[in-house]
């Protein structure tokens, strides 16, 4: 599966919406880990780093904030802010989150168990993995 926005199932109700995502349907990996970034004050930024492994999708459950994906080759933004959207990433690429609204949630879902040997930190490694001479 290819970098991209997926739209997620949504049943409207005069009681309040609800969306879900299935592994195997919405998904296609195994959801091994899944965590949340929320309370991010004003101007921070989140997530700038790749994964070796790790493919994941990202929610924005409540609020707006941007994933910026980079390939090493060109950077690509999605601005997220519908809880019925996720962003698919597959592993290594460099993804950033940032401009998060006041009381925004980032649902991460992903392919594997946190592991700090999944990242890349430096930019210039992250390069070096995808074989690009920069
Ligand atoms: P990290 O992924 O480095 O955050 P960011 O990408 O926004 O910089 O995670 C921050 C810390 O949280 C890191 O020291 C390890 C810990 N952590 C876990 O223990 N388990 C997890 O699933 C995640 C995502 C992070």
């Amino acid at each position: 599966m290819e970098l991209q926005i997926l739209q997620l199932p949504k049943f409207e109700d005069p009681r309040g919406n609800l969306s879900f995502i299935e592994e195997g349907k919405h998904i296609e990996f195994t959801i091994q880990r899944t965590y949340w970034i929320y309370d991010v004050p004003g101007g921070q930024v989140r997530g700038g780093h790749a994964f070796k492994k790790q493919h994941e999708l990202i929610v924005a459950l409540s609020g707006s904030f941007d994933v910026e994906v980079d390939n090493g080759e060109k950077k690509e933004n999605f601005s997220l802010s519908r809880s019925y959207y996720g962003l698919y990433i597959p592993a290594g690429l460099w993804r950033q989150m940032q401009n998060f609204s006041t009381n925004s949630v980032a649902l991460v879902l992903s392919s594997t168990h946190y592991d700090e040997n999944d990242y890349i930190y430096d930019y210039s490694d992250f390069l070096k993995y995808r074989n690009i001479h920069g």
